[in-house]
């Protein structure tokens, strides 16, 4: 059975995306962030994204209404017995998802509720070890843009249960995702394969085989990929890629998940791609 209502904790891009597509699947959702700022953007983009659904005839207005009446905002967590399911999507600190699960716990008895990180790179074994229950503990990792991605890693830790596992699987496929259940490895498997995928891109910019705009365009029109490597980059946010490509490079002790060079410069320039208006492509404001 689906959880009755779910709670998320973090409203940037992940966490407003994970709640419009659970709103939109019939799921009462409370999104929760101590930042009203953010978290009045959130409700805005959720309000534009389904406004545009209903003007392109996508969506109908009622089901529009009905999505947002059934979602909740809040700048704290505060103790509702219906939820029995919490996403966490803040940033991939260890020391802030960390404290997060404390105030959690101390909101939610812990044998009561199921608690999944939307994290993209720390590993979900290690996320879980200091959490009361980290049989209920597990990973939930939805991709960007979350309305329009089918996909969602579920990352058993090492100490996850079947049965939430099971439930998870089961809150994923009600939200119309296809979830793949996958160990808790460095990267998981979606940027296992991805990260090495965009970091070679890199490579190849910083020695000049061709020129950002040709990268892109050989993945696009050679391999039918619907964004090229380095503005997926920039769709990510650099600082992103290179923290997970760090974690794979620190993990395995393998050279082939270095950060290239670049990669590690523009970050340290703060060119992190869409997010800070320039990265391999300039965004403008
Ligand atoms: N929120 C909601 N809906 C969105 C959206 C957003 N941010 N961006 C686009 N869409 C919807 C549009 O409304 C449109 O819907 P429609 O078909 O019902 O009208 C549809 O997506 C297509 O959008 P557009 O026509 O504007 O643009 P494109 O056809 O160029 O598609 C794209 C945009 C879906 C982003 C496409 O380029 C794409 O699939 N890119 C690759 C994205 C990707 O690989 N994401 C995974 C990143 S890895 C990750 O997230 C993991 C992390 O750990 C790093």
């Amino acid at each position: 059975m689906p959880p009755d209502r779910i709670l998320i904790i973090g409203s940037g891009t992940m966490g407003s995306g994970i709640a419009q597509t659970a709103v939109q699947s019939g799921i009462p959702t409370e999104l929760v962030d101590v930042n009203e700022t953010q978290l009045e953007g959130a409700r805005s983009r959720i309000e534009n994204n389904l406004a545009k659904a209903v003007d392109k005839g996508k969506l109908p207005a009622s089901e529009r209404d009905d999505a947002l009446s059934i979602l909740r905002t809040a700048t704290e967590i505060v103790p509702d017995e219906k939820i029995s399911f919490i996403i966490e999507a803040v940033p991939e600190k260890l020391e802030i998802k960390t404290k997060v699960y404390k105030l959690i716990e101390s909101v939610y008895p812990p044998d009561e509720v199921i608690l999944a990180s939307n994290t993209s790179s720390i590993s979900i074994t290690q996320l879980a070890a200091p959490t009361i229950r980290p049989d209920r503990f597990i990973g939930m990792h939805f991709f960007n843009p979350v309305p329009v991605m089918q996909l969602v890693e579920v990352i058993r830790g090492l100490n996850t249960s079947d049965e939430t596992t099971e439930v998870t699987r089961v809150l994923a496929e009600k939200m119309g995702k296809s979830p793949v259940t996958v160990k808790d490895m460095p990267g998981f498997a979606a940027n296992r394969i991805l990260m090495p995928l965009l970091n070679e891109a890199i490579f190849a910019l910083m020695e000049g085989v061709a020129d950002a705009e040709d990268i892109d365009s050989v993945a696009k029109l050679g391999l039918n990929h619907p964004m090229g490597p380095l503005e997926l980059a920039d769709f990510i946010g650099l600082d992103v890629c290179n923290d997970v490509l760090q974690v794979m490079h620190r993990e395995f002790g393998d050279p082939k998940y270095r950060p290239c060079p670049l990669l590690v410069q523009m970050v340290r320039a703060g060119r992190l791609g869409r997010k800070s208006g320039r990265g391999f492509y300039e965004y403008g404001e």
